[in-house]
């Protein structure tokens, strides 16, 4: 059977820095609260100019350069998003027009934070099984453009960006997406979203009493189930492939919090060199997150192929999961 194997990676983030001294400007908060509750140092925040499509298809360009394959090639493209341009067209459709990828299907997964996890998953069995030989995963988000700012408890931690991966059928190799694990507990879907903006609450009746046109999030309980489900989801895949802890060369998690990264990788007894954080730079890309951690490891040179790496997600919904992939 095929495996579905990474052949490119590339990622875009918007030039504008949002530092945690700007965001004291802002509210009322501090450079050592934000640091010690959170890694955070700053983020990337969209222009006017920027959006979901546009970090898409300049990091989709970056893989496809990355992998030396032309858009033409491309069977499919799937983008795990929470925030396209648009609730319709699609992310991906508005992506395969910019790219003149005009061979490729085209759909869009929402799985908040854990979306690149869900993409990669939906797309590797088309692969294994045959149906396609070429397939674009891009993870995104832009929720700056449903953030507060001027609600301290949620606008110090998200930034926005975009991550992308070009992967192919390949016989006769051991690389490759190895297994996948998908969860979700909806009743956790009161602890972070956005009310407005879906057919319950279109826009076009504005904004109803006592909601708001921003995202909210249960910080602590958030935190609770991110800590538990991010050591879940890495024990549980890694028992059904029969591999150890020990055996990840590189643990590659959702970007939010690095306490909760930090927690995560004690839990699976994995030493520092083996963790990529990159959260002190980005805050939490949701989406974006770990692919682009994957492509600024890849940049550093601490994954390389044939290393084993464990990617684990976590986001609204509540949903989580991990993918182990031979690099
Ligand atoms: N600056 C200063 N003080 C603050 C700030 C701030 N930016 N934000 C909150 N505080 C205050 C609170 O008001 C509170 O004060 P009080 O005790 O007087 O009421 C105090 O700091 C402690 O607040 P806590 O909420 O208890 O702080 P906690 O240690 O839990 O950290 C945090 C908060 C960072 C939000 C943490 O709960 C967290 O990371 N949660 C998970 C968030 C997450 O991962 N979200 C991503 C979801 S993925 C997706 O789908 C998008």
């Amino acid at each position: 059977m095929p495996k579905a194997v990474v052949q490119g990676i590339g990622h875009a983030v918007p030039e504008k820095v949002l530092t945690n001294a700007n965001l004291e400007e802002l509210v009322e908060t501090n450079d050592e609260w934000i640091t010690q509750r959170t890694g955070i140092k700053e983020r990337r925040i969209c222009g006017p100019d920027d959006s979901c499509t546009s970090l898409s298809v300049a990091a989709a360009r970056r893989a496809l350069t990355n992998a030396g394959i032309a858009p033409e090639e491309l069977d499919m493209i799937t983008v795990g998003t929470v925030t396209g341009d648009f609730p319709f067209p699609s992310a991906s459709c508005l992506v395969q027009e910019q790219l003149g990828a005009v061979n490729a299907g085209a759909f869009d997964v929402g799985a908040a934070c854990a979306g690149f996890i869900y993409s990669m998953a939906s797309v590797a069995p088309m692969l294994e099984t045959g149906k396609i030989k070429t397939a674009l995963v891009v993870g995104v988000d832009v929720l700056s453009r449903y953030v507060d700012y001027t609600d301290r408890s949620t606008c110090v931690l998200f930034g926005d960006g975009a991550g992308a991966v070009v992967l192919r059928a390949e016989e006769g190799t051991d690389r490759g997406v190895m297994d996948t694990v998908l969860l979700s507990d909806g009743t956790g879907a009161k602890h972070i979203g956005l009310d407005v903006g879906g057919t319950k609450n279109p826009p076009n009746r504005g904004i109803p009493e006592g909601m708001s046109p921003y995202l909210y999030m249960a910080g602590a309980e958030v935190y609770r189930f991110a800590v538990g489900a991010m050591g879940d989801a890495c024990e549980r895949v890694l028992e059904r492939t029969g591999l150890a802890a020990t055996d990840i060369d590189l643990f590659v998690p959702h970007q939010a919090n690095l306490r909760i990264i930090e927690s995560a990788a004690k839990r699976l007894e994995l030493p520092n060199e083996k963790v990529f954080v990159n959260v002190q730079k980005y805050g939490n890309t949701s989406g974006g997150s770990i692919p682009i951690a994957l492509s600024e490891a890849v940049e550093q040179g601490r994954l390389k192929k044939g290393d084993l790496v464990m990617t684990v997600g976590f986001g609204a919904g509540l949903v989580w999961g991990a993918n182990l992939i031979r690099w």
